[in-house]
């Protein structure tokens, strides 16, 4: 009776060998397919399948598509359906935008590019997975492999086939707003599990309706520049100057490059990734965008990448913002072969056209380019006429489905982190008599799901349907006869048994994330205050993109978790709160103690190493 624990377990690791074991057939080996289509490509097609723009842009031109060969668009994180972002509206624009691809001379289909970077997180209903930074703490690569399945196939469900994920990032600064997209600060982490996430949507084979193209992010070391307060060209010109990180410099030698930032890319390459987005950042001063070393010589040369380089939204434009064309000319030459051009496609086109017939950019490299997206398309099985372009909705039946939450859900509860647990207030008993729940993070699945949920910066409150709070989730855990009550302030806790609060950031996304305090909001301490001096035991959840300066607070509460950013399934974090599941999930970040600390990491110093938890801290109960 007992031994089905064991004999599942097996199963189930077969399973994860056997699909990391079939190599994923060879994107060149679609070259003879690809020579053959490339011999009957003009110019203009060619540099047709090099462009990406917007899909708002192009479509508000009609005849754009036809005219420019659009081989791919994407929609960014604030580029939604015109009906807004219902599954069936998300489906019809894909639809929409495959038939209007196929009205070109050759019928190449379109690639559609969306950031489904936790789940299909654009669309409304769909399961929103843990961010990365959740998804480190589980160690469990056969897990990411599973949300990557998931996700794929959500996906799908909308027509969509290409994901600008997994991001491989290795933060080394958490006032870096992006932090949360990345697995860990640890290489070793990020390469397990960086590699399982392409596995998994890509499956074991690009051909199979239920996977879509993954794109590792962003070549290479964005998680490694340092904190500047010069006026990026990205921001507005009479921006104040602040701390930031984001887009910044890298200041590495290449060894130490290498050894921290490339083993994400390496695992990704190995796993048979079919495109990577070269950063926004420098390296050393030189935008990766513009860089031959990195994107030719050690990226298709040494690491042998077969698949495409699409280009960071408008990144090109910032190599030399006053010289578009010259931009142009160096990031193809470096080994671009795919420009995310949002609305300034037509220029691009136009320019990149005529640096060919100036000789400037020489037709090989257009070839080198153009196979390399034909591969990708043959090995998706895009270029077979027996099977239709367009979107299957059977896939609608699963979208968003109970079987995809539980396995979110397992995610959820794999990724908490239990950093305090004094007077073994965890696990809670399902009787108990009355719990008070506080916080404003309580009730919230916006906060609960950060950055790149439905918005680009994701946004407090009921963003998508589906999902459980923290409050649905202990309100469905506890037994009858308890009585949960809850105040965001956390007043009226008195006579309560034990209190929850749910505190942490609110939802932030590239830019605008990066901060110089990550102390706790009023409002936060507020509750926890009010919560603590009615005398009863007291649970913090903390909902978080980065560990928090938390040193001051973590006296007021008895038990601590660290929840990161869960997405929809909050009864995750009731299956740890209530004990159904002991608590595994262990730091992959280091936690200061103070902001003064950061930068701290494992590369930091032995002499200065002094955080508040350890990397790699996580006690259970
Ligand atoms: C888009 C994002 C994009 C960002 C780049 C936003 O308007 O929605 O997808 O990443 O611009 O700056
Ligand atoms: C981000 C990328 C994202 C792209 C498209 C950029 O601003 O840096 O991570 O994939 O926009 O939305």
């Amino acid at each position: 009776m007992k031994s089905y624990v064991p004999v599942a377990a097996l199963c189930v690791l077969l399973a994860g060998i056997q699909l990391g074991s079939v190599p994923a057939k060879k994107l060149s080996s679609f070259d003879p397919e690809v020579k053959m289509l490339l011999s009957k490509m003009s110019l203009e097609e060619k540099i047709g399948q090099m462009t990406q723009p917007e899909l708002g842009p192009v479509l508000s031109h009609p005849g754009d598509m036809q005219k420019y060969f659009i081989g791919s668009v994407l929609s960014g994180g604030d580029s939604d359906p015109a009906e807004g972002n219902s599954l069936q509206a998300w489906t019809d624009l894909y639809d929409r935008t495959q038939n209007e691809a196929l009205k070109t001379r050759l019928q190449i289909p379109i690639l559609y590019g969306i950031d489904a970077v936790h789940g299909h997180s654009n669309v409304l209903g769909a399961v929103i997975f843990p961010h990365n930074i959740a998804l480190g703490c589980t160690r469990d690569p056969a897990l990411v492999e599973r949300i990557g399945r998931i996700t794929a196939e959500e996906v799908r469900a909308t027509g969509i086939q290409w994901t600008f994920a997994p991001c491989v990032t290795v933060p080394q600064d958490i006032r870096w707003g992006r932090t949360y997209e990345g697995f860990s600060e640890d290489p070793e982490i990020v390469r397990t599990l960086g590699g399982a996430s392409v596995r998994g949507l890509q499956g074991s084979d690009l051909s199979n309706p239920l996977s879509i193209l993954a794109c590792a992010k962003h070549f290479v070391g964005d998680g490694g520049t340092s904190a500047s307060t010069a006026v990026r060209p990205g921001m507005p010109p009479n921006s104040k100057p602040r701390m930031s990180l984001d887009q910044g410099d890298t200041k590495l030698d290449e060894a130490t490059l290498r050894r921290i930032h490339l083993p994400g890319y390496m695992a990704a390459v190995q796993a048979g990734v079919g495109s990577i987005m070269p950063s926004y950042s420098t390296w050393n001063g030189i935008r990766c965008s513009a860089s031959k070393r990195l994107l030719t010589e050690i990226l298709k040369q040494e690491l042998g990448f077969e698949g495409f380089l699409i280009s960071d939204y408008n990144a090109i434009n910032q190599i030399n913002p006053r010289d578009y064309k010259g931009s142009i000319e160096i990031s193809i030459n470096a080994g671009m072969d795919m420009a995310m051009v949002p609305s300034g496609y037509r220029d691009f086109f136009e320019s990149l056209k005529a640096l060919v017939n100036e000789g400037k950019v020489p037709i090989s490299r257009i070839d080198d380019a153009v196979t390399r997206i034909l591969r990708v398309k043959f090995a998706m099985g895009l270029m077979d006429k027996t099977r239709s372009p367009l979107a299957d909705r059977k896939l609608h039946q699963t979208f968003g489905s109970p079987a995809h939450r539980a396995v979110a859900r397992e995610a959820v509860r794999k990724s908490m982190v239990l950093l305090k647990n004094d007077h073994h207030v965890l696990p809670v008993s399902k009787d108990i008599a009355r719990i008070h729940v506080a916080g404003e993070s309580a009730d919230d699945i916006g906060n609960q799901c950060g950055g790149w949920t439905i918005f680009w910066q994701g946004q407090s409150g009921n963003v998508t349907p589906g999902g459980t709070t923290i409050l649905q989730a202990i309100k469905a855990a506890v037994s009858k006869t308890s009585q949960v009550t809850y105040s965001p302030d956390g007043s009226g806790a008195e006579g309560a048994s034990l209190g929850v609060v749910v505190i942490g950031e609110r939802p932030y996304a590239e830019g605008v994330g990066d901060r110089s305090d990550l102390s706790l909001g009023e409002n936060d301490r507020n509750a926890l205050a009010n919560v603590k001096k009615t005398g009863i035991p007291v649970i913090v959840i903390l909902f978080s993109g980065r560990p928090m300066i938390i040193t001051d607070v973590l006296p007021q509460a008895d038990a601590f978790l660290a929840a990161f950013l869960p997405g929809t399934e909050g009864q995750g974090v009731a299956d740890v709160l209530f004990g159904d599941y002991k608590p595994t999930g262990k730091l992959s970040f280091s936690w200061p103690k103070s902001m003064d600390q950061l930068p701290l990491n494992i590369n930091t110093s032995k002499e200065k190493y002094d955080p508040l938890f350890p990397y790699g801290f996580g006690l259970s109960f």
